[in-house]
């Protein structure tokens, strides 16, 4: 039985030393590995390769090392292979840490503050309470849920909005497209949590964004191909939208060239918001195994139909 892991070979020195000591049954190899490729039965992947069927024929579960699938081309798999996205806790805390520090940041004028301190400019703003600043998140799954709990426990008016209506304590919730704009209209800041799918690809455009109240900021922390950059740069430069936090772009990495580098209004990070810890990862793709062949449902399972 071998467990193959075609993703970042430094971590996945870790996964190795995990698997050794936790699962010693499972033979586990980095990509390209050596393994029979018949005797290949589980598949961890960020990008994966080419041919899956062919290559891995007795392939039982394909493993996303992220918590997206958008590299994952369904239509090129067998239809009855499982695919499971990560949803394990080093992830998700990762994410509620991102979120918490550019809302609070955004929340605390930390920007502004920052431009005035290259001018030397000692000038205190108006303090709002968290109470006052209304924060919403699009995506209302794990990742979703878990930053709202946190936004809630620092007192912020929340809400969230999913392709189907939730129901979740201490956020007003919308569902569906029809109540997207008005969503919207209640955001003093929104966060994007959302999958790329091809009903998320491009949704952050100029309409969408006219919808956010005037002086409204963004924390982008989806994918790049759901925001349409120069509705952003327009959005921006007229005083409608604050400040944008991106840590996702389209193409990555951002060419040199692009005027996202140096606009004074937006905070770049490097697709770092979050990221796989091999310690919990491997806790919950072991028990994922473990309930796959005991016919349990497995944590992460995708809907492909649905997109993730
Ligand atoms: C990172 O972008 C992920 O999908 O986990």
């Amino acid at each position: 039985m071998v467990f193959l892991y075609k993703a970042d070979p430094q971590r996945g020195k870790r996964w190795a030393e995990l698997f050794a000591a936790k699962a010693p049954d499972i033979d586990f190899h980095i990509w390209p590995g050596a393994a029979d490729p018949n005797k290949i039965r589980y598949l961890a992947v960020w990008e994966p390769p080419a041919r899956i069927a062919e290559m891995f024929p007795n392939l039982e579960i394909l493993f996303s090392i992220a918590a997206g699938v958008d590299k994952i081309d369904f239509s090129a798999l067998p239809a009855g292979l499982p695919v499971v996205r990560m949803i394990e806790p080093g992830l998700v805390a990762g994410m509620v840490e991102y979120v918490l520090w550019a809302v609070l940041g955004l929340h605390r004028d930390t920007p502004t503050y920052r431009r005035f301190q290259n001018e030397r400019l000692w000038k205190p703003l108006p303090l709002s309470p968290a109470g006052a600043r209304r924060v919403g998140v699009l995506g209302l799954g794990e990742l979703g849920r878990a930053v709202l709990k946190q936004l809630n426990a620092l007192g912020f008016q929340t809400s969230g909005w999913s392709r189907s209506l939730h129901d979740i304590e201490g956020t007003i919730c919308f569902g569906g497209r029809e109540q997207l704009p008005a969503f919207l209209a209640h955001c003093d800041i929104l966060v994007c949590l959302l999958p790329l799918t091809t009903e998320t690809k491009g949704l952050i455009d100029k309409d969408f964004l006219a919808c956010l109240p005037r002086g409204a900021a963004l924390v982008h922390v989806g994918r790049g191909q759901q925001l349409v950059q120069k509705d952003l740069l327009n959005a921006l430069d007229s005083g409608h939208l604050s400040e944008a936090v991106l840590d996702v772009t389209e193409p990555e990495p951002l060419p040199d060239s692009d005027p996202l580098w140096d606009h004074p209004r937006v905070t770049l990070t490097p697709h770092i918001a979050s990221m796989t810890q091999p310690d919990s990862a491997v806790e919950v793709v072991l028990q994922n195994i473990r309930r796959f062949h005991a016919g349990e449902p497995m944590t992460g399972l995708v809907e492909k139909a649905r997109g993730y």
